[in-house]
């Protein structure tokens, strides 16, 4: 299924210079009026186009939010302290920018009338108890940052029962794509990082463990059929359905980079989630969308980006039958 146009509209894009956000804000600029609140902590101003609007300023500040959002017909909010570690270590501060800057974006929507599309995560399924994961499953997060989304996540869902509020959330699985950069990057970048400069790859644990990796462009599509969908008031699995070991995955990259790294092992992550994958019907039947972009070729376009940053690094993700364009 194509995924429908968006165009004439009035769009705020919180987090907009992040590493998602301004993927989206990409896609959306050429047909919208877009803007971006950012406070710029770890988003990247090179990665924005010059027409669309900026509000440098805090997702927590209801004025800069006020401000940002006056007139709009749709909030994507993708504004987060996207660290788990970090919100073991500081649960309150991950708090404040997690759930209750996120309160604000929701009751900042219902004053505006606007539908709001909201980023949540696997997380909130902590150690799943079924693979793959529908979203039925028990919601069991295992850290801050999980039981914030989970929250944000219920309340989403909530404001289109209680005050019919166009709402959706997208339960991303692992995102990685171009411009993923930063202390907190994911295991993707951390591999073609270490595989380019020939240092050895790091597997923590076994590599047994696995993952559903789905690609940025993919992410996307998924944000512009929740802007559109009438099956709102819902929350997705935004996955791929197929799962990965890191052990395949390190293999997978060495090859892609033609890098003489080794690959070693080392300690396992306290807490690490074993398996995570997405049960993906609901998307599929509901939202209409499935993810596009292979393992392979989406590695591709991490390794043949320019770099963490630079506009160019993550506009054409790959020029293949599974393209990564939005449409
Ligand atoms: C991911 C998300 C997180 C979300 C969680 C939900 C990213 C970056 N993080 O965390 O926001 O809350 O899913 O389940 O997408 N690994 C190595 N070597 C490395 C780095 C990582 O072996 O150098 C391993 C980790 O131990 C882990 C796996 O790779 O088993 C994935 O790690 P990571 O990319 O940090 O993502 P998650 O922990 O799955």
């Amino acid at each position: 299924m194509d995924t429908p146009a968006i165009r004439d509209q009035a769009i705020l894009v919180t987090g907009g210079a992040g590493f998602i956000g301004s993927h989206l804000v990409d896609a959306l600029a050429p047909q919208n009026e877009v803007r971006v609140l950012d406070n710029f902590s770890s988003g990247d101003r090179t990665h924005l186009p010059d027409d669309v609007t900026v509000i440098e300023g805090d997702v927590r500040d209801p004025i800069a939010l006020q401000r940002a959002a006056r007139g709009v017909d749709l909030i994507f909010h993708h504004a987060a302290l996207v660290s788990v570690a970090q919100s073991v270590d500081e649960p309150r501060q991950s708090n404040r920018t997690n759930l209750e800057a996120s309160l604000l974006v929701l009751e900042q929507a219902r004053q505006e009338d606007a539908r709001v599309v909201v980023a949540s995560s696997a997380a909130v399924y902590g150690h799943p108890d079924e693979l793959p994961v529908p979203e039925t499953a028990g919601i069991d997060p295992t850290s801050p940052y999980g039981v914030q989304k989970a929250a944000l996540d219920r309340y989403t869902r909530l404001y289109e029962e209680l005050y019919d509020l166009p709402t959706v959330a997208l339960r991303y699985f692992n995102v990685y794509g171009p411009r993923q950069q930063g202390p907190y990057s994911g295991v993707i970048s951390t591999f073609v990082e270490q595989a380019r400069a020939d240092e050895p790859i790091t597997i923590e644990g076994d590599g047994q463990q696995s993952r559903d990796f789905v690609h940025v462009s993919d992410v996307v599509r998924a944000n512009l059929r929740a802007a559109t969908t009438d099956a709102v008031g819902e929350a997705y699995n935004v996955g791929t359905g197929t799962r990965t070991t890191i052990e395949e995955l390190a293999e997978t990259i060495r090859d892609a980079t033609g890098s003489s790294s080794p690959i070693v092992h080392r300690e396992p992550r306290a807490g690490d989630i074993r398996h995570s994958g997405a049960d993906t019907s609901k998307a599929s039947y509901e939202l209409g969308f499935d993810a596009r972009i292979g393992l392979e070729s989406g590695i591709r376009t991490v390794v043949g980006s320019s770099g963490p940053s630079g506009r160019d690094a993550g506009a054409t993700p790959d020029t293949n039958r599974e393209s990564g364009s939005y449409s």
